[in-house]
């Protein structure tokens, strides 16, 4: 695939510190990519991927002529993400890291062949290319919401974003770079998550001043990690943990629209390219509001328990204290995740002079009916209990 326009100047690659610590663990090979190879220019197009050569209506067995590397495909979001570029006839190569099983479910969702599934190491650079090498697109999702003992909140939110970009940069063919970072990232967050993440932004920016940052809401769907998690634990327990006093605004998005948002940007004449989209949802719920909708749908009677801030915190910091310092991996914090705990001292919003779902030109859902239809397999006496979607729910028809 021929790039049109190298824009850039040549610019020298300054590494930073975190890719220097990564580079300490695996080594890099400077060889083939070093500071004054020719390649060492910003190689997207100004033009989006507008030219390339299309092929049929337009559906599953046409070629749109885009190849993505989508990394992070595995998670919540990639499956919708795959399932859309799939779907108009993209070729998508898909890096997994895990099992096999951690990507079989989005091999159904193209033409034969079209889902190529590509084992990689996010530690080894050559792995990284060998992924991206048939490219001439890139999707970045991966991120993680809680530390591990193997990964910091910078190596993955951070670091691996930042050398995405600099192999992208490398590559010589690749037309569009789309980072998915989060709403609310930013310097001067509380979160240390958000942080990674807006540093993040600004390493990709810097390395590819044409990519496309995306920063979603949090995300409801099927598999999410909100409603989920809230409606499980209300069953489990009969009560749902409120942290703070549940008046946190946030602005929960459909992952379809965020999905939906991701392919629209890649697909337009160049548009995109360079901006920064704040993707959330029509409505903005306070956390108290959000949990009233998920009884009302798992039609449990709603019972809270208000957790003060400092109190959250005393019980989530142990996992903390002790992950680095115990000899085994320790369970992945769920309900009281101490990063998470901070972030959620600030309202989450879309700001007021951001670029939104309305500048790619999609109107995002409302959450009742829907996208939160999954939830009704929460109901006590099956999914089947009571009527379903578009349904007036009224908290009087409860026995
Ligand atoms: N979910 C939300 O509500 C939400 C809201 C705003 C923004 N976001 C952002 O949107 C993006 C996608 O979110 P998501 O909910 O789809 O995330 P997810 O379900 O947690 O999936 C994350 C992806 O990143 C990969 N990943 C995680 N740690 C990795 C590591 N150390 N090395 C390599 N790959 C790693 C995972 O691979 P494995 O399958 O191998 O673990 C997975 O494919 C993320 O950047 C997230 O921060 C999410």
């Amino acid at each position: 695939m021929q790039v049109i326009s190298r824009r850039l100047g040549n610019q020298s690659l300054k590494p930073s510190a975190s890719i220097s610590l990564l580079k300490s663990i695996y080594p890099i090979y400077d060889h083939h990519y070093g500071p004054d190879h020719g390649r060492y220019v910003s190689t997207l197009t100004p033009k989006g991927v507008g030219h390339l050569v299309r092929k049929g209506t337009g559906g599953r067995s046409s070629v749109s002529g885009i190849i993505a590397t989508v990394f992070g495909a595995t998670g919540f979001l990639g499956r919708y993400v795959v399932q859309q570029l799939a779907k108009m006839g993209s070729q998508v190569l898909v890096p997994f890291r895990g099992s096999e099983d951690s990507h079989r479910h989005l091999k159904l969702m193209g033409d034969l062949g079209q889902i190529v599934p590509m084992q990689y190491n996010p530690r080894d650079e050559n792995s990284i290319k060998a992924v991206m090498a048939k490219a001439n697109v890139v999707l970045n999702l991966i991120g993680r919401e809680y530390e591990t003992r193997n990964y910091s909140f910078e190596e993955v939110n951070h670091s691996m974003s930042e050398q995405l970009a600099m192999i992208a940069k490398e590559h010589g063919g690749i037309m569009r770079f789309i980072q998915v970072s989060c709403l609310g990232a930013s310097s001067s967050s509380p979160s240390r998550f958000l942080r990674a993440k807006a540093a993040a932004e600004e390493a990709v920016l810097r390395e590819l001043p044409e990519a496309t940052i995306l920063k979603p809401a949090v995300m409801i769907g099927t598999e999410d990690r909100i409603l989920n998690r809230w409606a499980h634990f209300a069953k489990k327990y009969g009560f749902l943990p409120l942290i703070g006093d549940g008046s946190r605004k946030i602005q929960p998005v459909y992952v379809v629209d965020v999905a939906a948002a991701t392919v629209a940007a890649l697909r337009d004449d160049g548009t995109s390219m360079g901006k920064v989209y704040e993707l959330g949802g029509p409505e903005i719920f306070t956390e108290h509001d959000l949990a009233e909708l998920m009884f009302e749908t798992i039609r449990e009677y709603p019972r809270y328990v208000k957790v003060p801030f400092p109190i959250a915190k005393a019980i989530a910091t142990p996992r903390e204290m002790f992950l680095k310092r115990v000899p085994f991996p320790l369970p992945n914090p769920e309900t009281f995740n101490l990063d998470e705990i901070h972030a959620r001292t600030k309202d989450t919003v879309v700001s007021e002079n951001a670029l939104t779902f309305n500048d790619l030109g999609i109107v995002p859902h409302k959450l009742k009916g829907y996208p939160i239809e999954f939830l009704i397999s929460y109901r006590k006496g099956g999914p089947q209990f009571g009527s379903t979607i578009s349904e007036r729910v009224s908290p009087d028809a409860w026995p």
